[in-house]
């Protein structure tokens, strides 16, 4: 019997769908934070860190997060995180070693990907996903991260977080 491997495209809508389900009706941003990092911990392979930095008077201070213990202040526009928050852009890293400034929290971490979180046009922190593996990053996976940061937003913008 051939076996079914989702593909990665619905493999985000199942996520998508189960980020709504935790974040519907909940207007604690730190709570928030804290189950989305749980469920992509959870459900993406190869991936060793994952979690939230808040901006806070120009500065990314550690928020919620799942894997070892990391940086708690980084500057804006060190490092890849840093970067992120300063332009306002995805940062899809193939190799961190080959990025000028990468903050190595975990020394292990060969691949990143850090998307920026706005509320009201403006970035108020980053989601930053690591990896061991270099390159474990695509296309289809900074899409369907994208999208989860978007339903966030939509959150954010409709529900008054604090
Ligand atoms: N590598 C990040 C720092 C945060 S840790 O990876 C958790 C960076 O260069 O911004």
């Amino acid at each position: 019997m051939a076996v079914m491997v989702e593909n990665k495209e619905e493999f985000y809508q199942e996520i998508l769908g189960q980020t709504k389900a935790l974040i519907i009706g909940e207007s604690d941003i730190i709570a928030n934070m804290a189950n989305i990092s749980a469920l992509l911990f959870e459900r993406l392979d190869k991936v060793n860190w994952v979690g939230f930095y808040r901006l806070i008077d120009d500065e990314l201070v550690l928020g919620p997060f799942q894997g070892k213990v990391a940086c708690i202040r980084i500057p804006l526009s060190h490092g890849v995180c840093g970067t992120s928050a300063a332009t306002g852009n995805i940062q899809r890293i193939a190799d961190v070693h080959q990025f000028d400034g990468h903050i190595a929290c975990d020394a292990t971490s060969n691949a990143e990907l850090v998307l920026p979180l706005k509320k009201s046009g403006k970035v108020i922190a980053v989601l930053d996903i690591d990896s061991t593996v270099f390159n474990r990053f695509d296309a289809e996976d900074e899409l369907g991260l994208s999208n989860i940061i978007t339903l966030f937003e939509e959150h954010l913008a409709n529900e008054s977080e604090t």
